[in-house]
């Protein structure tokens, strides 16, 4: 996958999707950053200051091409550093084997941003921790009849009323039962049990 971080690089990638879309507007654009692991990172002639970017994006949104920039794989600080550039959501890895931006997450509530955590079911790179490997997960998937995917999705959801779900899969029926996540309700014994679950396991549990 080709990183494009150097703001002409931006607009350029910006154009192409336009067109491989077929359409004049995006109406939510993510600046992915690639400082750190896990993942891409940015090779040294793509290593750009955040500042350069946003200045790219917010001359888009003015021009009417996007609607909204959002932030992906951003630490705390870029976060605060972008705001000021108007951020309506961030995308970052998130779940409850993994909950190691949690001050992102409390700070996207302060300031009204849309909470998009990528992995939200722990896939993706083989060395990060699965949610639905967890015991307490399993276990209580099965008092409520649901899946171990389903129980992790809904704490998902429960954890803060930001949280939008992009759970990835090829398959009609897992989609069908991701979606039924929603209708899942966590009491607050549930939460604190996985909450306590995941500490345990050794995960970056709250
Ligand atoms: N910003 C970034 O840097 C970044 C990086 C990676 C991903 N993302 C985004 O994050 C989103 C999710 O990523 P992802 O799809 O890689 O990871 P994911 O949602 O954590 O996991 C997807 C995996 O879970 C399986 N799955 C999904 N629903 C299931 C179900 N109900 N039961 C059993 N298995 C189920 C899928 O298999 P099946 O196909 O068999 O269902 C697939 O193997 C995507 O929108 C992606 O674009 C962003």
């Amino acid at each position: 996958m080709a990183l494009a971080q150097h703001p002409s690089d931006l607009r350029r990638s910006i154009e192409q999707n336009l067109e491989t879309l077929r359409t004049d507007r995006l109406d939510l654009v993510y600046l992915r950053r690639a400082d750190q692991g896990p993942g891409l990172l940015s090779p040294e002639d793509q290593q750009v200051p955040l500042a350069a970017q946003l200045e790219v994006l917010s001359g888009l949104r003015a021009e009417g091409v996007i609607g909204g920039i959002g932030l992906s794989h951003v630490s705390l600080d870029q976060l605060r550093e972008a705001l000021p550039a108007g951020i309506v959501a961030v995308q970052n890895i998130f779940n409850l084997a993994d909950q190691g931006d949690s001050d992102l997450l409390r700070l996207c509530e302060r300031e009204g941003i849309a909470w998009v955590p990528y992995f939200p079911l722990g896939g993706g790179f083989g060395n990060l921790p699965r949610v639905v490997e967890l015991p307490v997960v399993q276990e209580i998937a099965e008092e409520l009849g649901a899946t171990a995917m389903q129980v992790g999705q809904a704490w998902l959801l429960a954890v803060s009323p930001r949280s939008v779900l992009i759970s990835g899969t090829s398959s009609v029926h897992h989609l069908e039962q991701n979606l039924a996540a929603g209708d899942l309700q966590l009491t607050p014994a549930h939460m604190q049990r996985l909450e306590d679950g995941a500490r345990a396991a050794g995960g970056s549990g709250a």
